[in-house]
């Protein structure tokens, strides 16, 4: 098991190892950062855990050993989530067919995990994994995304919809997983009609994507009901960090498209007005809902807003993307995105309240970051 020791600079970040991208913290990044204010984690020699916040790394420690299945796991979040498990000792499996996951994304872990390449829309994929792992906790973050759901529908539909079924059937036989924290979005809601959106506002989704991610999170409640499945789903919005996909054609995030865009000196493109109102999320506060949910069980069976407390048009944030790089390029206006949301405004208490979920890292110092990482790679 990796140690860290944890040094605190000036205030809270995210503790990201800006060389390697990963949540988990290479000595490397001391150096590189020592004037950067932020909270920093760094690799140690083997041994135990070495932290001032004590209490995060009690309840880390509750993974050791612990048998985790992370499905989608060579993507952007989950990647980023098999490294933290692991880092906590627990024995993990990751399914991935790899349709937008890389392997190069858990080359840090890749000697402490299985890898099971394969798609869990595969009924006897599905089975045989979940027989052979016995995971203790399923982290279920393989689907599609909102643009690849407007290209084929089905495939979102079979991904999001059988590909849930198949594990929970799954873990149903093998009857030794404890909870299923799932990976929904902001997108069941739909455009808002109450501001800010409590998990309680109506779900009205404009995408396949949304309609299908509201479909699983019904799987969900009507499978607690019928069969006892203990799950936590997890809605996220606008989810950014290293690793994360530029490509514009498959659904790339609006933060790497315009941070590559910068570093290349072209135009960025804003969609529509650039009114669209966004919440950005850091992926190591996405990565901490999961393990806080995971360990939480009052607050299982239940759907959580997993944000921030920050809001940004997407005009803002090119200029603001602008200002943290340093890089001026001019912005061009592009058509609407199909299926785009005008508005994301949730509310995080119910996350706050029940699993002590807080964000911790601003707007501008993940982007801060997330530069970092990106010149770092271009450079390689
Ligand atoms: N990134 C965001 O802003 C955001 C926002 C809301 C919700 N989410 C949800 O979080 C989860 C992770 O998203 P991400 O941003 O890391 O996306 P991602 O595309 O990087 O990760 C998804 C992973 O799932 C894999 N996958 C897709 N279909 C599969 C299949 N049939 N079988 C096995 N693996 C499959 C992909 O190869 C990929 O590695 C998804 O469920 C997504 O809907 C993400």
């Amino acid at each position: 098991m990796s140690n860290f020791v944890q040094l605190t600079m000036n205030g809270a970040g995210p503790g990201l190892c800006l060389t390697c991208g990963s949540l988990r913290h290479c000595f490397i990044t001391l150096y590189l950062l020592s004037d950067y204010p932020a909270k920093l984690t760094v690799h140690t020699s083997e041994g135990a855990l070495m932290s001032p916040d004590k209490s995060r790394d009690q309840d880390l420690r509750r993974f050791s050993e612990m048998r985790a299945l992370v499905t989608g796991g060579a993507g952007f979040i989950g990647s980023h989530l098999t490294e933290r498990l692991v880092d906590a000792g627990a024995k993990v499996l990751v399914i991935d067919d790899m349709s937008n996951g890389v392997q190069q994304n858990l080359s840090a872990v890749k000697d402490r995990i299985t890898l099971r390449r394969g798609s869990i829309v595969d009924t006897a994929l599905a089975r045989s994994a979940v027989k052979e792992h016995e995971p203790e906790i399923v982290f279920h973050l393989a689907a599609r995304n909102l643009v690849m759901s407007i290209k084929d529908a089905r495939e979102d539909a079979a991904v999001t919809i059988i590909g849930l079924l198949n594990l929970l059937d799954a873990i149903r036989q093998t009857d030794r997983t404890e909870t299923f924290v799932h990976s929904s979005t902001g997108s069941v809601y739909g455009e808002p009609v109450e501001s800010p959106q409590t998990e309680k506002h109506s779900r009205t989704p404009t995408s396949p994507y949304g309609i299908s991610k509201m479909a699983a999170e019904d799987y969900l409640r009507v499978w607690n009901k019928l069969y006892g499945t203990q799950y936590v789903a997890l809605r996220y919005y606008n989810v950014y960090g290293p690793r994360q996909s530029a490509n514009e054609s498959t659904g790339g995030g609006v933060i790497p498209v315009f941070a590559n865009r910068l570093l290349a000196g072209q135009p960025l493109t804003v969609d529509g007005t650039g009114k669209q109102q966004r919440c950005f999320t850091y992926v190591s506060d996405v990565v901490k809902a999961n393990l806080l949910a995971a360990l939480n069980r009052k607050c299982w069976c239940d759907f959580y807003n997993i944000a921030t407390t920050e809001r940004i048009d997407v005009l803002s944030l090119a200029k603001l993307m602008m200002e943290v790089s340093g890089v001026k390029t001019p912005i061009k206006f592009g058509p609407e995105r199909p299926g785009d949301i005008m508005r994301f405004d949730p509310s995080i208490e119910l996350a706050a309240r029940r699993m002590g979920y807080a964000p911790e890292v601003s707007l501008r110092d993940g982007l801060a970051f997330y530069f970092e990482w990106l010149r770092s790679t271009r450079k390689q």
